[in-house]
């Protein structure tokens, strides 16, 4: 496992999305941060789940989140604008962006590969992540020190065979890190980029894509909390364009 230890208030005083926080990796993401201190957004597709992370969050006394119900798939620009006029509304800035939901997509090989289901993949997993952040780019300058964490995959860095769709997008989210913190380090010195490889991990996407692996013999989500926090707070300022491993 990645190899830190924050201190309990590392995030206090932060206001940082997390999308895909209603389940698996997002959804522990998003309770690390918050009870590091930091108020979380609350971006998904299915509003029951991100109100139960609300909940845990408030139950636990930590600062209060917000619900940002959004389906990446298909949003359209008015959507993304809306959004960024309604949260420029409540905070000042924006000191964190986890870049986390995505779709498996199918298990196939690429000749035979649904090409609907790959323009939603690349929807979902890329084209989504460009938007959204391009929609946060003017609060996320008004950080002193702002994160934007992309979410790798091994598959991203060597292409399997069969994990098609997938694949390309986990390869396409590397470069769009690399370009936004070469781009960033010259014009917004402020914002770093990373990207994250969580390895495999106990959530129902690994699940879906290994059916016959036990899922107790993976660590869970909250195992791998180290690099998230790492990434996120004042100990990686000096760290951009990089992509790490969690495990
Ligand atoms: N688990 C692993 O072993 C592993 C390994 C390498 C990389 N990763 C990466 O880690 C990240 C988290 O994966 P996970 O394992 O935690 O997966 P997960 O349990 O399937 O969670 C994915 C999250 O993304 C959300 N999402 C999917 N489509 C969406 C859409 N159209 N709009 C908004 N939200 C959407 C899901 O929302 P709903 O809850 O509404 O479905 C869910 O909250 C992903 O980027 C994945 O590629 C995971």
């Amino acid at each position: 496992m990645f190899d830190y230890q924050a201190p309990s208030q590392l995030l206090k005083g932060k206001t940082i999305m997390v999308t895909g926080a209603g389940d698996g990796i997002g959804k522990a993401a998003a309770l690390t941060y918050a009870e590091h201190g930091a108020t979380v957004i609350l971006l998904g597709r299915t509003t029951k789940k991100l109100e139960a992370v609300y909940d845990a969050i408030e139950a636990k006394g930590y600062p209060q989140a917000a619900i940002v119900p959004l389906n990446l798939d298909g949003a359209s620009e008015h959507e993304y604008r809306e959004l960024a006029n309604t949260l420029t509304s409540e905070f000042d800035q924006l000191d964190g962006v986890l870049h986390n939901a995505s779709l498996l997509g199918e298990r196939c090989d690429l000749q035979h590969y649904d090409i609907r289901l790959f323009e939603q993949v690349m929807r979902v997993n890329v084209t989504s992540q460009l938007a959204l952040t391009q929609a946060l780019m003017p609060l996320l300058k008004k950080s002193p020190a702002a994160s934007i964490i992309f979410t790798s995959s091994g598959v991203g860095r060597t292409a399997k065979a069969k994990w098609g769709a997938y694949a390309i997008s986990k390869f396409a989210t590397e470069a769009m890190m690399q370009l936004f913190a070469n781009e960033l380090a010259e014009s917004q010195p402020n914002i770093r980029a990373n990207a994250i490889n969580p390895g495999a991990t106990k959530t129902a996407m690994r699940a879906a894509a290994y059916p016959n692996e036990d899922p107790n013999s993976l660590p869970s989500a909250t195992d791998i909390m180290p690099l998230y926090l790492y990434l996120m707070g004042k100990d990686s300022l000096t760290i951009n364009g990089q992509s790490l491993n969690a495990q």
